[in-house]
């Protein structure tokens, strides 16, 4: 039995205490279905949000079964399924996909066998066998509802929470949809609550709880409703409820809420707990979670799915991982015969000396500054390309995190899948990088090693900053814009290009990643272009090594950004 008792939700609001939740008390036995209606904003949502344990209580208790979950902790993920509002599933997916990584993502120690017979279950009591092979993408309103159910259903949980899974759905769909809540009821003694709008169906659940300001105003069997509220049909309820005080109603509730609970309970000892013992058919599993190596595989697989499957970010990954190495080669085409031959003649006579001294001179400013440009250059394009890669990694699914997390998810295992995809894309985009580039212009360096770390490390330490970026972001767009300047800020800030003032250059240095990889690019260079390349900038070089170092605390910084974030609640 699910019991609430006294609770209230409060917020700050101008200095004072808003009750958004005012005194609720109800209970509920297995089994059963309930309705939590209301007028728009009244607290459906906030409610449901306290029995799921997303909205902690400001003051009263909260009993499952007895147990105090305020004290005693909440229900383990496994045991609640909550629905949100909105459809939440990859579109890339088709259902079977979906369920089956839902199944893998929540579900301990499932032999072949058995996580078979638990997708076919679920699939068919959802309605979904016949649709299964289809893209999330192309599913109706009501498919994409009975899809949230169905990742819902996969742990059997005794308390499925749903809110407005109804709302939008035509006449048909919506009655398909209450029906298969009622159905869903009817298993193994679970408690199904469903927050609605609408008034409609109201006869197929077993109670309505009316909300009105925060305030419960009536809880009890649905063809009493109309009586009640001395109304002929139920649509004209909350017009009649706007014409009194919701303390009033709520103070004639409690007159009459005795009544309905005492008779609730000599049912429920009546039929002592039968509805929840599992009945045949009934898949009963652990509610342990699976560990962080399934849960990491599988985010792993279903990341690289998801990435195969989208047509423009593909195009757009392989047209830049060309593209990108190519752009830098054709600026230097013009001057790869001199990075090649920057060697010094000997003349024959004094003033031919001189000449050739002073053609030498500036041969060595113009390969200079040319091979000073084509390193920052490498480094800016990959950059852009480590933004490109995580702005919206984190940002542009964090519902879809969120929901998954609320159901078990560790967030350590999705932050690993992120960083093992992401190191592939890197490790591919640098070295390719390097090594194309390296082949056509043959930069004059002493260290190939190290500037192939060095154009690794930048791309791993913006990638990993974005990542952070993208974890802490409320959306994509905003994600991907602050990336957008972090990388359009590395080319000025640099001071690659043009020396900045000194004290600006001390104070915005030691967060400039393209900097650093730079820097520690020229010095890596033969001693001779490394002269060559000092003539031409005004800009105090690194060793290598401390650059990658640098680089390298970037990266963690980047990493912890991310940890932080992915760790941090976000609303549902
Ligand atoms: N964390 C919060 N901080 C401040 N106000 C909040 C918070 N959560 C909810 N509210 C406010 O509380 C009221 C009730 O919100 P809730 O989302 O529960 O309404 P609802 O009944 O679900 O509405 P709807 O039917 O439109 O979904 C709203 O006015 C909302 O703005
Ligand atoms: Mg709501």
């Amino acid at each position: 039995m699910l019991e609430l008792k006294d609770i209230y939700f409060s917020i700050e609001k101008n200095d004072e205490e808003v009750h958004l939740i005012d005194d609720a008390s109800l209970k509920i036995n297995p089994g059963h279905f309930m309705a939590i209606v209301g007028p728009s904003g009244c607290g459906k949502t906030t409610l449901l949000k306290l029995i799921a344990g997303l909205n902690v209580e400001s003051k009263g208790n909260l009993y499952w079964n007895g147990r105090d979950l305020s004290e005693e902790g909440d229900l383990e993920p496994s045991e609640i399924g909550y629905v949100p509002q909105f459809s939440i599933a990859y579109e890339l997916l088709t259902v079977e996909e979906s369920v089956r990584s839902a199944i893998r993502l929540r579900v301990r120690g499932q032999g072949r066998a058995a996580f078979h017979d638990l997708l076919e279950k679920v699939l068919e009591d959802t309605g979904l066998t016949a649709i299964r092979g289809r893209p999330v993408r192309v599913l109706s309103g009501g498919q994409r509802r009975r899809l949230s159910l169905a990742l819902e259903l996969v742990t059997n949980p005794v308390l499925l929470l749903c809110d407005e899974v109804t709302s939008g759905l035509d006449p048909k769909s919506e009655q398909e949809v209450v029906k298969l809540l009622h159905q869903l009821s009817r298993d193994a003694g679970r408690i199904v609550i469903n927050v609605t709008h609408s008034l409609a169906n109201l006869d197929l659940y077993d109670s309505v709880l009316v909300l009105h300001e925060g305030k419960v105003v009536y809880h009890g069997q649905p063809r009493a409703l109309e009586h009640y509220f001395s109304v002929t049909i139920a649509e004209d309820i909350y017009p009649r409820l706007a014409k009194r005080e919701s303390s009033d109603w709520a103070q004639s509730w409690k007159k009459h809420r005795a009544n309905y609970y005492e008779a609730l309970d000599s049912a429920a000892q009546a039929v002592p707990q039968t509805a929840a013992v599992p009945q045949d058919g009934t898949i009963t599993l652990s509610s342990a979670m699976p560990g962080f190596f399934v849960q990491f595989m599988t985010l792993l697989i279903r990341r690289w799915k998801l990435f195969l499957r989208d047509g423009g970010q593909l195009f757009l990954q392989i047209a830049i991982l060309i593209g990108f190495p190519v752009l830098v080669v054709i600026f230097a085409l013009d001057g790869i015969e001199p990075i090649k031959s920057l060697s010094e003649s000997i003349a024959a006579n004094p003033i031919e000396e001189a000449n050739q001294q002073a053609e030498i001179f500036k041969n060595h400013l113009k390969t200079g500054g040319l091979i000073s440009g084509l390193i920052m250059f490498q480094v800016i394009l990959l950059t852009l390309m480590a933004s490109n890669n995580s702005a919206r990694e984190i940002a542009g699914e964090r519902q879809i995190y969120e929901k998954e997390r609320f159901g078990g998810l560790n967030p350590l295992s999705y932050l690993a899948s992120k960083v093992a995809f992401l190191g592939f894309l890197v490790l591919v985009q640098s070295v390719w990088m390097a090594i194309f580039v390296q082949n056509i212009c043959h930069l004059p360096t002493e260290d190939f090693g190290m500037h192939l770390a060095l154009l690794l490390a930048v791309n791993a330490a913006m990638t990993a900053i974005c990542l952070g970026i993208s974890a802490m972001s409320k959306t994509a767009e905003q994600s991907s814009l602050l990336s957008v300047y972090l990388v359009g800020f590395q080319l000025p800030l640099s001071g690659a290009v043009l020396a900045l003032p000194n004290y600006v250059e001390w104070i915005t240095r030691p967060f400039i990643s393209a900097y650093w990889a730079w820097s520690g690019g020229v010095s890596s260079l033969d001693s001779r272009t490394l002269s060559a390349v000092d003539n031409v900038v005004d800009t105090s070089l690194q060793a290598s090594w401390l650059c990658l170092l640098v680089l390298c605390i970037h990266f963690a910084v980047g990493m912890f950004v991310a940890y932080v974030g992915v760790k941090k609640n976000r609303c549902l």
